[in-house]
């Protein structure tokens, strides 16, 4: 077994069965009983038996809770919190893809604040709300996409509301994530592909926003040259351990770097899972062409080099063109109209896009008539 150990932006584990560290890593937290936050999907593909394991073996007591669907809504983020509470954990350890890790994060903040979720968004400015004496998540993801194992936000779909909200604190950063890779080696082929089209856009999106920040756009950029040279291998054979450990990091350095801010392809994407259920990485995969052109007019060079990483030539167009290219090549076809969106939903879609506070990172401004038009490209 051999672990790399990084301490940028988070402690961060990575080498096949590191997850056999999780419970010294808990312990050297000074946990001794812990939330186990994971999904149905999880547990059928029993890679909850490896954590199980560790935290016996460290003598971390531990319950799971896993009541949860991929886009978490309210209900589902409650009844956490009262899984937690109910059994003294005083951590949370989640282990699935962004949706068990955003529910940890979740849960530990409801452990301390009782404010609604509409009031802790974080465009309203909920962060202040949130104190800075969270208990502490760990993260081992099982999924190579949302990079929300190092992230200090999560997404949850508020029911007064119907919008997904973005909480956001410093606290809810992460203390350790591991990152093994042969917990994803059983990642179906249309997942893989989802959740890497989900690092990718985070990658491109920070790359492209707007902001001054060198070391976001090196790490974005060190993040889109391992999918350029990864994802389609992960996709083909997913045993590939060496592609399976390059998409992980991949997806941490797409969270590391979207610190600097996203863009218009994850405000359109919102609404797509809030209101028609969308996987998110799906969602993003299937707008992120269109906005690629819309923002080569304001970031010309920035697109140019992305596409450059993926082998596009140098002229107007070229990128999005190979981006939609490696769409289909990892077995993403048709377009928005083939996932169920219908002319008829694009006005309220577009609306609520505009609400979404992403695509204030956005190169280029969005109205609300350009949030129809990026829509009505991606049919
Ligand atoms: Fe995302």
């Amino acid at each position: 077994m051999s672990i790399s150990i990084w301490s940028y932006p988070t402690r961060i584990l990575f080498g096949a069965g590191s997850v056999k560290a999780c419970g010294a890593e808990a312990r050297a937290l000074g946990l001794d009983r812990v939330l186990l936050v994971t999904d149905p999907g999880v547990l059928q593909a029993g890679l909850h038996q490896a954590v199980e394991a560790s935290l016996t073996a460290s003598g971390i007591s531990f319950e799971i809770f896993s009541q949860l669907s991929s886009n978490p809504s309210e209900a589902e983020v409650e009844a956490g919190a009262a899984a937690y509470q109910r059994s003294g954990a005083r951590g949370a350890l989640a282990l699935g893809g962004g949706a068990p890790m955003d529910v940890a994060k979740l849960i530990v903040v409801r452990s301390r604040v009782s404010n609604g979720w509409a009031e802790l968004d974080d465009n309203k400015g909920g962060d202040k709300l949130i104190p800075r004496d969270l208990p502490p998540v760990l993260t081992i993801p099982t999924t190579a996409g949302t990079g929300s194992e190092i992230g200090r936000a999560a997404v949850l779909t508020v029911k007064s509301t119907g919008s997904k909200t973005v909480v956001f604190h410093p606290a809810m950063l992460p203390r350790v994530a591991i990152l093994d890779p042969e917990l994803t080696l059983s990642l179906p082929k249309a997942a893989t592909a989802a959740t890497g089209f989900d690092a990718l856009t985070h990658c491109l999106e920070a790359y492209l926003a707007k902001g001054d920040h060198p070391i976001a756009d090196s790490v974005a950029l060190g993040g889109l040259e391992l999918i350029a040279q990864h994802l389609q291998r992960a996709v083909a054979n997913g045993k590939d351990i060496e592609a399976r450990g390059a998409m992980l990091k991949a997806a941490m350095m797409g969270a590391a770097s979207f610190q600097k801010g996203l863009g218009a392809c994850h405000s359109l994407s919102h609404p797509l899972s809030a209101e028609l259920g969308l996987h998110h990485g799906l969602a993003n995969a299937l707008c992120l062409p269109a906005v690629i052109d819309f923002n080569e007019a304001a970031v010309p060079e920035r697109v140019r080099r992305v596409g450059a990483l993926f082998g596009a030539s140098p002229e107007p167009g070229a990128c999005a063109r190979r981006i939609r290219e490696l769409r289909e090549q990892v077995g993403i076809s048709g377009g928005l109209a083939q996932a169920g969106v219908t002319r008829d939903m694009l006005p309220r879609l577009a609306q609520l896009a505009l609400a979404d506070g992403c695509h204030g990172g956005n190169p280029r401004p969005c109205s609300e008539d350009d949030f129809k038009a990026l829509y009505l490209a991606s049919l």
